[in-house]
C-alpha cells in the first residue's frame, strides 16, 4: 500500500456525489485510523490546508484541515450556526488544479462533528478557518468552490466540470 493517496480531480463524477455518514463504531478501528493517517499525510504532501475524503475517492463524510496551528479531523460535520456577515477569500482546491477565484462565505460558523477519537465535538470558527471548514464540507455534498466563485483570479474553468 502506497503511503499517500492519488488526488481525484475534475471532472471526476465522484467529486459531485453526496458522501455518506460515517458509522461512529467504525472510527476507532485500526483500518479507519490508518485511513485518517494516510489522508492527513496526503494533505501534507500536496501542501493543502484541507482535504476531504471524496478527494481521494472515498465518498464518506470526513475532512482533515489545518485549523489554527493544529491539524484536525472532522467526521460527519454539520453547521449549527452561520453568520449573516460574509468574508471574501481567494480559494483554490487540490481537485481543481491551477484554478483560483474569489468566494463569499459566512464569516463565522459553529460546526458540530465527531473527532478522530470518536468523540462528539463543537467548534466556533472565524474568517479563514471558517472558510476552510465550509469549503471542505461542501466537498461532502458534491459542491466545488468553482460553483460559488464570483471572479476567477487565476486559471480557466474547463468545460463540464
Ligand atoms: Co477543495
Amino acid at each position: 500500500m502506497s503511503d499517500i493517496f492519488p488526488i481525484v480531480t475534475i471532472p471526476a463524477p465522484s467529486l459531485r456525489e453526496r458522501s455518506i455518514e460515517v458509522d461512529k463504531k467504525e472510527i476507532t478501528t485500526p483500518k479507519f485510523q490508518a485511513f485518517l493517517d494516510k489522508l492527513t499525510k496526503t494533505m501534507g504532501i500536496a501542501d493543502g490546508v484541507g482535504i476531504a475524503a471524496p478527494q481521494v475517492g472515498i465518498n464518506k463524510r470526513i475532512f482533515i484541515a489545518n485549523i489554527g496551528h493544529e491539524t484536525r479531523t472532522f467526521i460527519n460535520p454539520i453547521f449549527t450556526k452561520q453568520s449573516d456577515s460574509l468574508v471574501e477569500t481567494e480559494e483554490g482546491c487540490l481537485s481543481v488544479p491551477g484554478i483560483f477565484g474569489m468566494v463569499n462565505r459566512p464569516k463565522k460558523i459553529t460546526i458540530q462533528f465527531i473527532d478522530r477519537h470518536g468523540r462528539q465535538a463543537e467548534m466556533i470558527l472565524k474568517n479563514f478557518d471558517a472558510v476552510v471548514a465550509q469549503h471542505e464540507t461542501d466537498h461532502l455534498d458534491g459542491i466545488l468552490f468553482i460553483d460559488k466563485v464570483t471572479d476567477f483570479t487565476r486559471g480557466q474553468l474547463p468545460i463540464s466540470s
